[in-house]
């Protein structure tokens, strides 16, 4: 279920990475109704490494209920695994242990309820500082104000008083304030209309790059994902089916899944490019809990073979960074059945 051929970027020993996660399970056990029934459990994540390094952003997308949000309370610390490890910051903390601790901060995706209603602006941001001087932390809470872009008389202000928008860049000084090594960003623009969100994608792109801050960018719009992330994980049923560098979504993804869910995003290729077929997958995906025996996707896969009912396939390199679980990788792609001519892309 679990394998170790994932861990192809950078060895865990390295000084710039800020997250590693080894064979990560998190399966949640279902109630019995009875004693005779059998004991069951929700495959939320099943098998998942990924590595990351500081001012580096990854990407996770896939669909509902295929265990993006479950992924990133592991990696908060928020909840433990049933099995594997992560460790974040530079210093190599196991999740759980950094929880609170400054190393990783998180944003999601409803700015109104992370916010207490009781606290001004700048009570809210000045309280995610861990003990500092009165002083410090006045003139920090300054600068995370000005690094999200709101005014200064605004800090007074309360919850209820502030736009959609505004509270998120409320949240997003909350997370930076403290300089964490890693902000977690669960469905964090999804709420916000599209012109918001292009402000609040900038945002964080040019905070990162001031700051190098690493971020864990998870949503189900692919194409937010591909405008933040260097590399994008697409997951499906509690695991990684794809992970390439962002540019390869144009034209070099190799899973049908990743293929399918790139087909559906509007299209933005350059003109002159082929035209791109939408994909429509037929089914809905199987539960994570009664599991198909072989690929996961073979249920819904367009090019299904007998053995792909039966043999699972690996997370297996097909470039540097860039991985695919896939007995045909590359047989389908955004103009339709066929090998794939794009060759490989580049890397992560
Ligand atoms: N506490 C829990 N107890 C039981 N099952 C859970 C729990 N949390 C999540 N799950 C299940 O785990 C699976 C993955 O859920 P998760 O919330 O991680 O998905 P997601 O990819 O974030 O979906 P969405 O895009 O809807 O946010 C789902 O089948 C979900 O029902
Ligand atoms: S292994 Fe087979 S069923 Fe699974 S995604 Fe690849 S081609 Fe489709
Ligand atoms: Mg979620």
């Amino acid at each position: 279920m679990t394998d170790d051929r994932t861990l192809v970027t950078t060895p865990a020993d390295e000084p710039d990475v800020v997250l590693d996660v080894r064979d990560a399970v998190r399966h949640y056990a279902l109630r019995r109704r009875s004693l005779r029934d059998p004991r069951r459990s929700v495959h939320a994540v099943d098998g998942v490494s990924v590595q990351l390094r500081s001012g580096r952003t990854l990407g996770i997308v896939g669909e509902s209920g295929c265990g993006k949000s479950t992924l990133g309370r592991l990696i908060t610390g928020l909840e433990t695994p049933t099995a594997g490890t992560i460790r974040v910051g530079t210093n190599g903390t196991p999740a759980a242990a950094a929880f609170g601790s400054g190393t990783v901060q998180a944003v999601f995706q409803d700015p109104a309820s992370a916010l207490d209603p009781r606290m001004t602006v700048r009570e809210s941001i000045g309280e995610a500082l861990g003990k500092v001087g009165r002083d410090e932390r006045e003139r920090r809470t300054d600068e995370a104000i000005a690094a999200v872009g709101l005014t200064p008389d605004l800090g007074s202000r309360y919850p209820h008083e502030l736009s959609g928008g505004q509270q998120q860049r409320v949240c997003i000084a909350r997370a930076i304030v403290d300089e964490p090594e890693l902000i977690l960003l669960d469905e964090a623009v999804s709420s916000l209309d599209a012109s918001l969100q292009a402000q609040i994608l900038d945002l964080l792109q040019r905070l990162q790059r001031n700051t190098g801050t690493a971020y864990v960018f998870i949503s189900h719009d692919l194409r937010a994902v591909r405008q933040v992330s260097h590399s994008v994980a697409v997951m499906y049923l509690g695991q990684v089916v794809e992970q390439a560098p962002a540019e390869a979504f144009d034209r070099g993804l190799l899973h049908p899944y990743a293929v399918a869910l790139r087909s559906t995003e509007p299209r933005i290729l350059d003109d002159g490019a082929e035209p791109i077929e939408r994909i429509v997958l037929r089914g809905e995906p199987p539960s994570a809990v009664a599991l198909p025996p072989g690929c996961r996707f073979a249920p819904r896969c367009p090019i299904v073979e007998d053995h792909c009912r039966r043999i699972a396939p690996d997370l297996v390199e097909a470039a540097s960074g860039h991985l695919v679980r896939c007995h045909k990788p590359g047989d389908l792609t955004l103009s339709g059945i066929g090998r794939a001519g794009a060759g490989t892309p580049a890397e992560a």
